[in-house]
């Protein structure tokens, strides 16, 4: 028996939720398959798009799924074939695509013992090898789809949010590799309380936007005082792209997870492409290779 996913790709943080917010790309995406075998163990097969290590204990997809499999216990093994699309470091969640969809496919498998919070909890465990942390951001909206919120990371806790239904993602990922442990790193251990506030005040009024279908709270709400202004600096271009963004009738513009992909929300299709038209030519007139995507939040 074996089934075939599409893991996908998501965008952690979401301007104002550092850590906590993240929504579901529907279509950028890893590709697996997961198999049951007689032989017990977990066994990585075959890996295509990009150079990752094939033992599992190696391997963010190995390691979640060593994770729920030394839990579950259970009478069969399983061989995982990944077809990477997500390049590692682009900030659109490609290690927890990978980590996601081995337990998700096994879960599957196995009659669907454990929940989506479950799943998330061994999921983190793959997640950590990658980002030397355990946060569940990009693994939260890719095993629940659509938009969700961390609220806490021990215990587990993970709240789902509606998606408005005209609410689209335009996306840049400028072929630049910045590690997230990397851009961390930058980040200042304390902040001022009135950046707190404007920055929480942002957070709940984006999930209030999203409740309510309000897109022009969700234009007020998609700000990040905290983190952009240090993050920035490691994303070329990362301003223009933004004014472009902006005057192109994007709702808002952010960073992506830990970059270097930016990401933008439009309310409609038609101006996310148009959106998408006007960040290509920021990055047309530079020498830096990009890749754009348009995507239905889902
Ligand atoms: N919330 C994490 C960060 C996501 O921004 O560092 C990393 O993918």
């Amino acid at each position: 028996k074996e089934i075939k996913i599409f893991s996908p790709a998501t965008v952690a943080n979401v301007a104002c939720g550092f850590d906590v917010l993240g929504f579901c790309l529907d279509t950028i995406g890893d590709e697996m398959v997961i198999r049951k075998t007689e032989q017990k163990g977990i066994k990585i097969t075959k890996i295509e798009g990009y150079d990752l290590p094939f033992e599992a204990e190696k391997n963010v997809a190995g390691v979640s799924a060593l994770a729920m499999y030394d839990a579950l216990q259970p009478d069969c093994g399983f061989e995982i074939e990944i077809y990477k699309n997500i390049k590692p470091g682009s900030g659109i969640g490609s290690s927890s695509a990978s980590a996601a969809g081995s337990v998700f496919g096994m879960n599957e498998l196995l009659g669907r013992p454990l929940d989506k919070t479950k799943l998330t909890y061994y999921a983190m465990k793959g997640e950590a090898l990658a980002s030397q942390c355990e946060h569940a951001d990009n693994l939260a909206p890719a095993i629940f789809g659509g938009f969700t919120l961390v609220k806490s990371a021990s215990p587990l806790q993970i709240l789902e949010l509606p998606t408005p239904p005209d609410l689209f993602a335009t996306l840049i990922h400028p072929q630049i590799e910045i590690k997230t442990s990397e851009s961390r790193a930058i980040l200042p251990k304390e902040i001022p309380l009135s950046n707190a506030i404007a920055q929480w005040a942002n957070v709940g009024s984006l999930v209030h936007a999203l409740h309510t279908s309000d897109y022009d709270l969700i234009k007020d709400a998609l700000h990040d005082v905290v983190i952009e202004p240090y993050r920035k600096q490691l994303i070329p271009h990362f301003d223009e792209v933004k004014t472009a963004a902006l005057q192109a009738g994007a709702l808002g513009c952010a960073i992506s997870g830990s970059g270097p992909s930016i990401f933008m929300l439009s309310k409609s299709k038609v101006i996310a492409q148009n959106v998408e038209n006007a960040i290509r030519d920021v990055y047309s007139k530079t020498n830096i290779k990009f890749e754009t995507y348009v995507s239905k939040i889902n």
